[in-house]
């Protein structure tokens, strides 16, 4: 990363900047023989509970979300022991973040631009994994959408952005590995940036990032 940077960067949390999987492998031994199954199920049911849920126009928070997610991943996958609950939670509340992350963070702040991170997670469990990760000092504002009560991809949440710093749309420069929130994102006009880490088929059609990155460090 050379030059100056400026402009507001924003970043989603889950899978882009703390790595989700990596609760689960901190406990591998305790968890299941099928350990990757049990993350992957946990993932997917606490995004499918973030849809239906604000389809139906009801609100739960994302910590009960993903709580009630592993229950069922661990009642989903034979043999997976359902006595690792209480270690998982406590690992998904200081989630590792990915190792190019703080410096990414950094550079942003010392070039002169705004960071934030724009979630899904709750107050609480983000203030609980920025601090365990070390990178609160590199970001200006940590957005929830909680008090809004809707999920991602709902185009009110990708609104708290703009309110936030009072910006257009496309004054955000918006990073995620989600890819339907890269969608989600381009539908409400941000300028966005998927974070493909784990190398998956394009997407969405035309709802398309404008840059494709491996991970962070090929933010300019
Ligand atoms: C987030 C999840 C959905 O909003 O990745 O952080």
């Amino acid at each position: 990363m050379d030059g100056k940077m400026t402009g507001t960067y924003v970043f989603d949390a889950y899978g882009t900047l703390f790595d989700v999987h990596s609760a689960v492998a901190r406990h591998a031994q305790l968890v299941s023989p099928q350990s990757a199954r049990v993350s992957e199920i946990w993932r997917n049911k606490q995004l499918e509970y973030s849809w239906t849920l604000t389809l139906m126009g009801r609100y739960r928070p994302f910590w009960d979300l993903t709580e009630a997610a592993l229950d069922f991943a661990l009642a989903a996958v034979p043999g997976a022991n359902a006595e690792a609950r209480e270690a998982l939670l406590d690992a998904y509340r200081t989630l590792s973040c990915y190792p190019e992350v703080p410096q990414v963070l950094k550079q942003l702040k010392e070039g002169g631009a705004r960071t934030a991170i724009f979630s899904n997670g709750s107050p609480e469990m983000l203030d609980s994994a920025v601090s365990s990760s070390g990178i609160g000092d590199y970001l200006d504002k940590v957005i929830s959408i909680h008090d809004l009560g809707k999920f991602k991809t709902h185009p009110e949440s990708y609104r708290l952005v703009t309110d936030a710093f009072g910006i257009t749309p496309k004054e955000v420069t918006f990073q995620s590995s989600n890819r339907w929130d890269i969608a989600g994102a381009a539908a409400f006009g941000f300028t966005c940036n998927w974070v493909n880490r784990t190398g998956q088929p394009d997407e969405y059609g035309d709802l398309s990032p404008t840059r494709i990155l491996e991970n962070l460090n090929g933010l300019p």
